[in-house]
């Protein structure tokens, strides 16, 4: 609602026009000034209010501070200095009043629309996601037995993605890696073209390079593959990678390690079993099973009737990956160690059920509300 200001203040203010400069007649009229500054601004309460006070006052075309630059104008040279400070000093007592009065009006509003009747502002918490929740989980059973989380970056070289792992160029084992390259890197030495990592185990070299053994790591994170999107595969996809090296690491270790991991799990009942594989920084490798949890490994549809689910690849530190870390104190010939690679979206989808692992990604919150 607009209400005029001549129904609230009957006699609207202007500056007089003075024929007496004197003290006495500037006196007078400063007093009127401002008593009409002061009424006017206590009937502000809208912000429409507000803004034709603000006008009437402040306007450069005919505000009152136009009329009284017209009133110094006006003035006689010998009083022009006197006219001109209280001019001045009634300027500033406008604008101050006039911030004033917005100040107390937009205070009041919100006291106004305080109702508390109304039910309170809902703030919905969000819920951590279904893939990091299970990352956190398997991180969690590892810090129980004194790892560190290292990571790095997804934008890797040639060198640390594939070359320090003993992976040689050309070397048939990196096809089983369909990788992304980035472009417009071929004047570049091979090893230090970039790419999209395809798995987490760099970060294996580049926590040796940062501290000497003995080291227990795990490394949570994205990997990428060129591989079409489906129910089972995506192009972007999660790793889990464990490390532990020192002087005296053995397989039993290996073996101790990711049965302990597996029971934390998937509970005590279950079983692991070890597959001999090939994986060009471990010697021996293996591939790591675990046994259904869901049907007590005697067969169900989760499990494919075989009654085993696979986890990830692992195996004993190759001697060759030590050499790339030898000058960060890693000498193959006095430590040994153990390494771990699993997916976790595979795990994340097993567990709740899913059946296509594209769900994670959507981003549809019709998914993603049933984890929180
Ligand atoms: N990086 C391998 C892959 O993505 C998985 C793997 C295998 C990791 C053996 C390891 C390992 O640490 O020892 O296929």
């Amino acid at each position: 609602m607009i209400r005029s200001l001549s129904a609230t203040t009957p006699r609207v203010y202007s500056v007089p026009k003075l024929d007496d400069y004197s003290s006495a007649a500037l006196d007078r009229m400063a007093a009127a000034l401002t008593s009409a500054l002061d009424s006017e601004s206590a009937t502000v309460r809208s912000e429409q209010e507000w803004k034709s006070f603000r006008d009437r006052w402040l306007s450069r075309k005919s505000g009152i501070i136009t009329q009284l630059n017209d009133l110094l104008k006006a003035a006689p040279k010998e009083a022009k200095r006197e006219v001109g400070q209280r001019m001045n000093q009634l300027r500033v007592r406008i604008e101050e009043r006039v911030a004033a009065a917005e100040k107390l009006r937009s205070g009041e509003e919100s006291a106004d629309h305080l109702d508390i009747a109304l039910p309170g502002i809902r703030r919905p918490l969000g819920a951590e996601h279904p893939i990091i929740r299970t990352m956190n989980e398997v991180v969690a059973v590892f810090k129980a037995m004194g790892y560190s989380v290292a990571e790095g970056p997804e934008i890797e070289s040639d060198y640390f993605n594939f070359e320090a792992l003993n992976f040689p160029p050309n070397h048939p084992a990196r096809d089983a890696q369909d990788t992304l390259f980035i472009a417009g890197q071929e004047r570049r030495p091979q090893r230090d073209r970039l790419m999209l990592r395809t798995h987490t185990s760099p970060v294996q070299i580049r926590a040796m390079m940062q501290s000497p053994p003995p080291l227990r790591i795990v490394c949570p994170g994205k990997v990428h593959r060129r591989d079409a999107a489906d129910a089972t595969h995506s192009p972007m996809f999660h790793q889990l990678e464990c490390l532990a090296v020192d002087s005296n690491i053995t397989f039993s270790d290996l073996k101790g390690t990711l049965d302990h991991m597996c029971k934390s799990l998937f509970g005590s009942a279950v079983k692991t079993r070890f597959q001999p594989s090939f994986f060009p920084f471990t010697e021996p490798s293996a591939e790591v099973y675990v046994s259904c949890p869901f049907c007590g490994a005697k067969g169900c549809r989760i499990c494919k009737q075989s009654g085993w689910i696979e986890l990830g690849g692992s195996g004993m530190v190759h001697p060759n990956v030590f050499e790339a870390v030898r000058d960060y104190g890693y000498d193959p010939a006095k430590i040994s160690g153990f390494a771990f690679g699993m997916g976790i979206d595979r795990m994340a989808a097993l567990r709740w059920d899913i059946h296509d692992i594209q769900l994670f990604f959507d981003g549809d919150v019709r998914f993603l509300e049933q984890f929180a």
